[in-house]
């Protein structure tokens, strides 16, 4: 079962290295996130696995990485500068912010069909701030997503300095269209991919890294003759799912979603969303639009841009004519595709059961617990329905049910719950023996790929051992730590919460025959193996499905 909730994901992250709320010593600010030790790693093979599938291994693909900063006139004739925006309202009672399609959507349950509707519903009193519930709003307006900058040491007072840091990064590709057709010899079909920052000044950020105001994209935009451009869609819709399925994502928490007309960017004729089924339901992954020739045309020179120096278009040997070549944007978000893996690897399982005498006493706190919920009258209907059917579900299933237990730990609802403190007290330490966490990563994004441990820190010659083993890994290319920092049973709870999937112990046999001990993360199943025998074993390859 992957992670049920995102607050276990949140704390493990911290807790092991993996994303740390950003700026915490001066309080933070919100939304933003650094990725700690482990989790640069970890975004890292993301990135590299991302690269060599639509790069390195494919013959019609070039990579680039373009400036943050562009010329303003990119963002003027992208549309970004007048359409990229979302509509607010001010509640006049409360001060709440919140976005007028959102009411419109939640409340009128349908999409509104543009501003011109939304204010007309404000002024008929018809929607309610969701904080305060009064109809007093202020007209809605597009607040622009784009966080401004200056250029230079002189601020001039007026635009002529203003910049954008950039909201994606698939324009500073079709800029480059030309400079990578001409230099690199390229044919359609050919594409473009890139890796980068993205900043959008989101109004409502949260659900920790899937919606911040910095991010990182990895686009490709994949040209095509007009005509063959339906084909190439399907393509790669196709290649993008079968990424995440390669890397371990199972299939039943990855969907394709066929974005509805209404839904369509003004300049997309299909697109397709690939969605996961994250802790706080299914969401938006990547998104894979046909963009047709719009955002080529829109840069090329010509009579609706006279800005341009040139005409983004392909000689056509075949038609011995200039065509305008169509765009496929296969467009997803490292930090996304970061945290579906993080979500799906996690677990939480039962490794041995506790006493029956320990299962019983939490049996009859569980039940006690549930007898709180029945009696609580004011408690919500549906929090009421949610924890009972839990409830129900951990006392039937104990000491199986365990990790689940574990996990309604982090459930604000339970909390509130007296009896709860009881539970959670000793379900924790029943979980600190008998349960372990474990990232089921596959092994090509794990941030460490082995660790090494002698059995006696105090042995000099099984350190030494150790390390060495640790260095010829390395040289292999392999990422490999050595850790004497802890019982051998403690260090292999440790590999497991961050998803190594190999730990080799040194031990006084090593000594004499040259093998260690090598145990599997997830069988937890232990073999001798000689030392040349290592670089083979744990050298990170793919995982067959689970
Ligand atoms: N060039 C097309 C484009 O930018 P998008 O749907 O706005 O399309 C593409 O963004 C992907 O970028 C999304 O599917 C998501 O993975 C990621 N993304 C967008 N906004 C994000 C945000 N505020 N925080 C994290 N990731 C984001």
């Amino acid at each position: 079962m992957p992670a049920s909730s995102l607050e276990s994901i949140v704390s493990l992250s911290k807790r092991r290295g993996i994303i740390f709320p950003s700026s915490a010593i001066y309080g933070g600010l919100g939304s933003t996130w650094d990725y700690g030790p482990l989790g640069v790693e970890l975004k890292n093979n993301v990135k590299r696995a991302w690269w060599r599938s639509v790069v390195h291994e494919r013959d019609d693909m070039e990579g680039l990485d373009a400036a943050i900063l562009m010329n303003r006139l990119v963002w003027k004739y992208s549309g970004h500068e007048a359409t990229f925006s979302d509509p607010m309202t001010d509640c006049r009672v409360c001060r709440a912010r919140p976005r007028a399609d959102h009411l419109f959507l939640a409340q009128k349950g349908r999409e509104p069909k543009g501003l011109p509707e939304i204010n007309a519903a404000i002024a008929a009193r018809e929607l309610k701030c969701p904080k305060c519930g009064s109809t007093d709003l202020t007209e809605a307006r597009p607040f622009n997503l784009m966080f401004k900058t200056t250029v230079g040491a002189v601020d001039t007072g007026d635009e002529s300095a203003l910049a954008y840091l950039r909201p994606e990064t698939a324009q500073g590709i079709f800029v480059n269209f030309g400079n990578v057709l001409d230099t690199m010899r390229r044919k359609l079909p050919f594409g473009i991919a890139q890796i980068g920052k993205a900043f959008r000044n989101e109004i409502t950020p949260g659900n920790f890294t899937f919606r911040t105001r910095e991010f990182e994209q990895m686009e490709i935009e994949y040209f095509v003759k007009p005509g063959e451009d339906e084909a190439a869609h399907q393509a790669w819709i196709d290649a993008r799912t079968a990424w995440y399925h390669d890397l371990g994502l199972r299939p039943e928490n990855l969907r394709q979603r066929e974005q509805e007309k209404h839904e369509l960017a003004h300049y997309a004729k299909r697109c397709v969303d690939l969605e996961y089924r994250f802790p706080m339901g299914w969401s938006e992954l990547e998104g894979i639009a046909n963009r047709t020739d719009f955002d080529l045309l829109a840069h090329s020179r010509g009579p609706s841009n006279p800005d341009s120096l040139e005409e983004l278009r392909y000689f056509d040997p075949e038609q011995k004519k200039h065509i305008v070549p169509y765009v496929i944007e296969p467009s997803a978000g490292a930090d996304r595709a970061t945290l579906a893996f993080l979500c799906d690897a996690y677990e939480e399982a039962l490794v041995k059961e506790p006493p029956e005498a320990e299962t019983a006493k939490l049996k009859e706190l569980v039940g006690s617990f549930a007898r709180s919920v029945e009696k609580r009258d004011k408690l919500d209907p549906d929090v009421k329905a949610r924890l009972l059917a839990s409830a129900a579900a951990i006392e039937a299933g104990l000491p199986g049910t365990l990790p689940a237990l574990l996990g309604l730990g982090d459930d604000p609802e339970a909390n509130r719950i007296e009896v709860f403190k009881k539970v959670r007290g000793v379900a924790d330490k029943l979980g600190e023996e008998f349960t372990r966490t474990v990232l089921r990563l596959d092994p090509r994004l794990a941030p460490i790929s082995a660790a090494v441990f002698p059995l006696k820190k105090n042995e000099p010659r099984l350190v030494e051992l150790a390390r060495s083993i640790k260095r010829d890994l390395q040289a292999e290319g392999i990422h490999t730590v050595y850790d004497d920092t802890g019982a051998i049973g403690k260090l292999y709870r440790r590999q497991d919460e961050i998803g190594t999937p190999y730990c080799l112990t040194v031990d006084f046999q090593s000594l004499e025959d040259g093998t260690v001990t090598v145990r599997d993360r997830d069988t937890m199943a232990q073999q001798r193996a000689g030392r040349g025998e290592l670089a083979a074993l744990v050298k990170p390859k793919r995982r067959a499905p689970r």
